[in-house]
C-alpha cells in the first residue's frame, strides 16, 4: 500500500500513521520527523530548516524533495509506505507525482484527517514527545503511564518548540493557504478518503481501518 496522510497541524497524522504503518508493515515517512532529526544533528539541511520551522512556515520544496527521494529509495519503502506531511503545496504534489512515476508506482489512497479547528490548539499545546524514541503523547488525551516519562524508555518527555500558541496559529494559516487546496486536487484524482479525528486514538484508528479496508484489499 502506498498512502498519503494529510490534515491540519495536530489533527493526529503522526499518531495514526505510526500505528497504521506498524500494523500493516508499512514504512512511515514523516518529513516533519526527518527535518527535526536534521535540526537535532545540525546538518546543513537542519541549519536551513530550523528558523523556518520555528516560525511555522514551509521549508524549501527542493530540500524536502531531496529527503523524500532518498527515503523512498531505501529498501523498506519497497513494501509500501505512508507519507505523513508531504506533499504540502501544489509544487510538492507535482514533485511527488513525478517521483512516483519514475519509480513506476502510484498512490492507493490519500487520507484527509479532519477535526474542528477549536480542538487544534489544545491538542498541540498538550503534546509531549520522547527525545529518545520519538513516541508522542498528550498530557490528557493520550497520557504516558508515568507523567512526564516515556512508557518505552522512561526518558523525560519534551515539548516541541513549534507547539507555542502563536506558532501553532501560523502553522494553521500556512496549512489553510498552501496545503488545504491539495484536498480538491486528490479528490479530483479519485484518491481522497476523509476520516474524522474526533474521539479517542482507538476510535480514529478503527475509522481509518474501515476506510482503508478497500484500499488494502
Ligand atoms: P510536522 O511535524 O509535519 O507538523 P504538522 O503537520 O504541523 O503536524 P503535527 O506533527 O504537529 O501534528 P500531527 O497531525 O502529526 O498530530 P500528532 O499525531 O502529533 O511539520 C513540522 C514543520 O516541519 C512544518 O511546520 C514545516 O516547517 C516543516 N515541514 C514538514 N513537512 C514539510 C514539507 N513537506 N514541506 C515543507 N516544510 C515541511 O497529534 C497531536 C497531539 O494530539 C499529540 O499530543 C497526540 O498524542 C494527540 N492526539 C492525537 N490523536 C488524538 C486523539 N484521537 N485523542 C486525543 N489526543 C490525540
Amino acid at each position: 500500500m502506498r498512502l498519503l496522510f494529510m490534515g491540519p497541524p495536530g489533527v493526529g497524522k503522526g499518531t495514526q500513521a505510526k500505528r497504521f504503518a506498524h500494523e500493516r508493515g508499512l514504512c512511515h515517512i514523516s518529513t516533519g520527523d526527518m527535518l527535526r532529526q536534521a535540526v537535532q544533528r545540525g546538518t546543513p539541511a537542519g541549519l536551513q530548516a530550523k528558523p523556518v520551522m520555528e516560525r511555522g512556515a514551509l521549508v524549501s520544496d527542493a530540500l524536502v524533495l531531496e529527503l523524500v527521494d532518498e527515503r523512498l529509495g531505501e529498501p523498506d519503502a519497497a513494501a509500501g509506505f505512508i507519507l505523513d506531511g508531504y506533499p504540502r503545496n501544489p509544487r510538492q504534489a507535482a514533485d511527488l507525482a513525478r517521483l512516483l512515476e519514475q519509480r513506476g508506482e502510484g498512490l492507493d489512497a490519500v487520507v484527509a484527517l479532519t477535526m474542528d479547528v477549536e480542538h487544534i490548539v489544545p491538542r498541540l499545546s498538550g503534546r509531549r514527545s520522547c527525545p529518545e524514541c520519538g513516541a508522542v503523547y498528550h498530557v490528557s488525551g493520550n497520557p504516558p503511564k508515568e507523567p512526564g516519562r516515556c512508557d518505552r524508555d522512561r526518558a523525560e518527555l519534551v515539548q516541541r518548540p513549534d507547539d507555542q500558541e502563536d506558532v501553532i496559529r501560523d502553522r494553521m494559516a500556512t496549512y489553510v493557504e498552501q496545503t488545504a487546496p491539495l484536498i480538491a486536487f486528490y479528490r479530483d484524482a479519485g484518491l481522497l478518503r476523509g476520516v474524522s479525528c474526533e474521539g479517542s486514538v482507538d476510535d480514529v484508528a478503527a475509522r481509518l481501518s474501515a476506510v482503508l479496508g478497500a484500499a488494502a484489499a
